[in-house]
């Protein structure tokens, strides 16, 4: 959470750092601030978005310097205000600082800094680190570096930080342990961000600092990159970007979580190219591949991960354990983290994360590597901390996913554990050749199924506008289908705050059909294959309790279409990809719903897109 952008160069840093961060508010918006150095040190701050940033900033004087820092903020520490909002600035005047993370012992730090005659103007911990390195400069009679490290070994809790002292204003000085930071290196300049995505025209060259590490950047010099514990100076490891520009704009959607919606089909493409060869007969996929022994011999994959990635788990579970006979258990990382998990030598722990920078997950990551686990991670965002904490693993392939709600994140997760599912189960024998060229063919069509289920939106505009002022409504989905459910929900709630929950279809009798009544819209997944003719017996028991039912079924059906009020019809798969398809109608009926209530689709209330707090 927390957007941060630096730049250090000979350009004008305020047009970088005000663009950087409009690209980083997916990272948090409810406050947003700048700090320029030009002769002095320009610093301004506020509640909202950057776009009411960017209003405080009018004269030429202001908007220029070549070195500055800025920052999009999700609270920890202090409600969201202007005061609140970074960046801080010390006592004297001359530390400017950006922090993404929280200091679990800031408390105690800064009372002992106020014995000492230090004042304190916001409620965070931001304010009270940037005090503490202003103190050891000047107990300690060192220089910013040596000051930021000195004190960051004092601290409890997690950080991404960026300082910088306007008596020296050729250097900046940044560290990391938990909360990502990007260093984007151009001619004699260097940008930093919490990722690649606001520099991306300006350099394709990037570094990541590793947890425990820092660098003190100065204009022209090369990046003097130490351990913040031991101080042993680390080699920069120098790699090139991938991102492009265009695969971060919006291409003429009127939200990003549409245009994610929409890029569905040709993403999956993406996942499965050069790994899904049905003319070959084959999947590649070399993370598998170079520790195929220990698949073949796993007795259990242990799936962490929080909110959509979970329900991706979820859906993992039903694909390894129907083709591949793997047992599986989904945990949330929340919890596993803090349990004592029994982890045994074949089990293969598997975190799932689009960000590849979910604190939970990370920490629970961590937990499995002091038991000696096997890590194999499913993440879309390559080069992030999940991957590099893990032995091996498959990237998603997603591209960058602005929108605060997850759509193909999901999808491609599905599609990797799908792919790694159907390869295992040949390899082990768990599925007949015949079968496997079926599964292995069906796979290869589903973008092309997904492109025909999108043609469905304009109806599904009509469905929207019918329930846009529903209160609550509930999901249904059985087998396969049942994460789909819960994602669907989750789906309403988080960007249209309609509350919404999801249920094992055959759960409903046991407690949530007390709810239905005439005003509760109630969405089905009711395909053909799978366990059809129960879940229209739940749908039958739904209808004649006057409740509302949206069902989403196969191509052709006539029995649901009988007793639902709305039907949306989706082409036929198999069964084990259901969820691939399913899952589309649910994305764009949230999505619409929310459009009609004039919510904020793309920057929902209270949220933020990569959680790197716990
Ligand atoms: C919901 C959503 C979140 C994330 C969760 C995990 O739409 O996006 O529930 O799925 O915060 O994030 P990652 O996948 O980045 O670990």
């Amino acid at each position: 959470m927390c957007g941060i952008v630096g730049y250090i160069g000979h350009r004008n840093a305020y047009p970088i750092i005000i663009n950087g961060l409009k690209r980083l508010e997916y990272r948090g918006y409810d406050s947003a601030g700048l700090a320029l150095f030009n002769h002095d040190l320009i610093s301004k701050k506020t509640k909202g978005k950057v776009a009411d940033l960017e209003q405080l900033f009018v004269t030429k004087a202001e908007t220029e310097g070549h070195i500055g820092l800025g920052h999009t903020r999700w609270a920890t520490h202090g409600e969201p205000n202007d005061i609140n909002a970074h960046p801080h600035i010390s006592n004297s005047g001359n530390l400017v600082i950006v922090h993404n993370g929280i200091i679990e012992n800031y408390d105690a730090i800064k009372q002992t800094l106020i014995q000492r005659g230090y004042q304190f103007e916001s409620d965070t911990d931001t304010e009270v680190l940037v005090n503490l390195i202003e103190d050891v400069m000047r107990n300690e009679k060192v220089g910013l570096g040596k000051a930021v490290q000195m004190a960051l070994n004092e601290v409890v809790g997690a950080y991404a930080i960026v300082v910088f002292d306007k008596q020296n204003p050729d250097e900046m000085v940044m560290a990391r342990l938990g909360s990502p930071l990007a260093i984007g290196i151009g001619e004699e300049e260097y940008f930093i961000a919490s990722d690649a995505t606001p520099f991306i025209e300006f350099t394709k060259n990037a570094m990541y600092l590793e947890d425990e590490q820092m660098a003190i950047i100065k204009r022209g010099a090369e990046p003097d990159i130490r351990n913040i514990k031991d101080d042993s100076k680390i080699l920069p490891y120098i790699q090139e970007l991938q991102l492009s520009l265009d695969q971060i704009e919006k291409g003429g959607y009127e939200h990003f979580m549409l245009k994610e919606i929409y890029e569905q089909p040709n993403v999956l493409r993406d996942t499965m190219r050069g790994r899904v060869l049905p003319e070959k007969n084959l999947i590649k996929l070399s993370g598998i591949d170079n520790y195929l022994n220990k698949f073949l011999n796993a007795d259990r994959i242990i799936m962490i991960g929080a909110g959509t990635s979970w329900h991706a788990g979820l859906v993992g579970e039903y694909l390894f354990e129907e083709l591949a006979r793997i047992p599986v258990e989904v945990e949330y990382s929340s919890e596993f983290r803090y349990r004592n998990p029994i982890i045994k030598d074949n089990d293969i722990v598997m975190p799932v994360s689009q960000s590849g920078e979910t604190a939970d997950t990370l920490a629970a990551i961590k937990l499995a590597k002091e038991k000696n686990a096997f890590i194999y991670a499913i993440c879309n965002v390559v080069g992030s901390s999940i991957p590099r904490e893990s032995d091996s693993g498959t990237y998603t392939h997603a591209g960058p996913e602005i929108g605060v709600a997850s759509t193909k994140a999901f999808t491609t997760q599905v599609m990797v554990m799908a792919m790694m599912a159907l390869k295992l189960a040949k390899e082990k024998g768990t599925i007949s050749m015949s079968e496997y060229n079926l599964y292995l063919s069906e796979l290869a069509q589903i973008p092309e199924k997904i492109e025909k289920t999108l043609k469905t939106d304009l109806y599904i505009q009509q469905i929207a506008h019918f329930y846009k002022d529903a209160t609550n409504a509930l999901y249904l989905g059985r087998g396969f289908n049942f994460p789909v459910a819960l994602e669907g929900a989750l789906k309403l709630k988080e960007i249209s705050y309609i509350h919404a929950e999801g249920y094992p279809a055959a759960e409903m009798k046991h407690g949530p059909i007390a709810l239905i009544d005439e005003n509760m819209p109630v969405f089905v997944i009711a395909t053909k294959k799978g366990q059809y003719e129960k879940i229209v017996s739940n749908i039958q028991e739904i209808k004649s309790r006057k409740g509302k039912i949206i069902a989403i079924v196969t191509e052709g059906d006539t029995q649901v279409k009988n007793l639902a009020d709305h039907v949306i019809e989706i082409p036929e798969t198999l069964e084990a990809f259901t969820p691939l398809l399913a899952t589309i109608p649910l994305q764009l009926l949230s999505y619409y719903i929310a459009v009609y209530r004039g919510c904020n689709v793309d920057q929902p209330r209270n949220l933020a897109k990569s959680v790197t707090v716990e």
